[in-house]
């Protein structure tokens, strides 16, 4: 789908995994209160910077993250990299070539390492970095829960199999956004 016209229903989306993913009680805003205080200003900072270098990264960074969440949760299986010995999510088809934003969430990794070393999953600050790239565009805020782990593992066939495509009509869309435990009625609210 193209980026400009997805945003609001991407919007949509992340909150309705929020809500899923409150559900299970097991994450929460506060996670790193302690172990890494400064985990909002850098993600904070990073974003906004990123943004105004290159504002079409805030929508690249919404999709990522939707793109990580439709397979296997949002656990950061799409962050991983190909190598000789294991196959990734990057060149499944609704990604190959179309994902955005991998240097910055690396850029963010680092510059957490250097504060508060092996504290702070991926996957949180994909998930903090979706909001906060939300916000630097002007959309609204919410309380992002944390706790998650990093996935050691990814499927190239369930993100070719879970993620809609440019050209999903209105069954293969409602069927996608079904597995995903959002309803007609969510993925109407998503159109809007
Ligand atoms: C991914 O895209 C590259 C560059 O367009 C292409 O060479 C490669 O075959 C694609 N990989 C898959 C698995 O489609
Ligand atoms: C929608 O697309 C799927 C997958 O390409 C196809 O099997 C199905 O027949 C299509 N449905 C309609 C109503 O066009």
């Amino acid at each position: 789908m193209a980026e400009h016209d997805s945003i609001s229903k991407v919007i949509t989306i992340l909150f309705l995994l929020f809500l899923l993913e409150s559900s299970s009680g097991q994450l929460d805003p506060n996670y790193y209160y302690s172990s890494c205080p400064q985990i909002s200003d850098i993600v904070k900072t990073t974003i906004e910077s990123a943004i105004a270098n290159d504002a079409r990264l805030g929508a690249s960074l919404l999709r990522l993250f939707f793109h990580d969440c439709f397979v296997n949760g949002c656990d950061g299986s799409v962050l991983l990299d190909d190598t000789p010995t294991f196959t990734g999510e990057k060149t499944a088809n609704p990604n190959n070539g179309s994902l955005r934003g991998f240097e910055v969430i690396d850029h963010i990794k680092q510059a957490v390492e250097e504060a508060c070393p092996g504290v702070v999953s991926c996957a949180d600050i994909l998930t903090i970095a979706t909001r906060d790239s939300v916000v630097t565009l002007g959309g609204p805020y919410w309380d992002v829960k944390l706790g998650r782990r990093d996935s050691k593992g990814a499927s190239l066939s369930k993100a070719n199999k879970n993620l809609p495509a440019s050209i999903s009509n209105l069954s293969t869309l409602t069927s996608k956004f079904a597995a995903q435990g959002l309803s007609l009625k969510d993925m109407v609210a998503v159109e809007k």
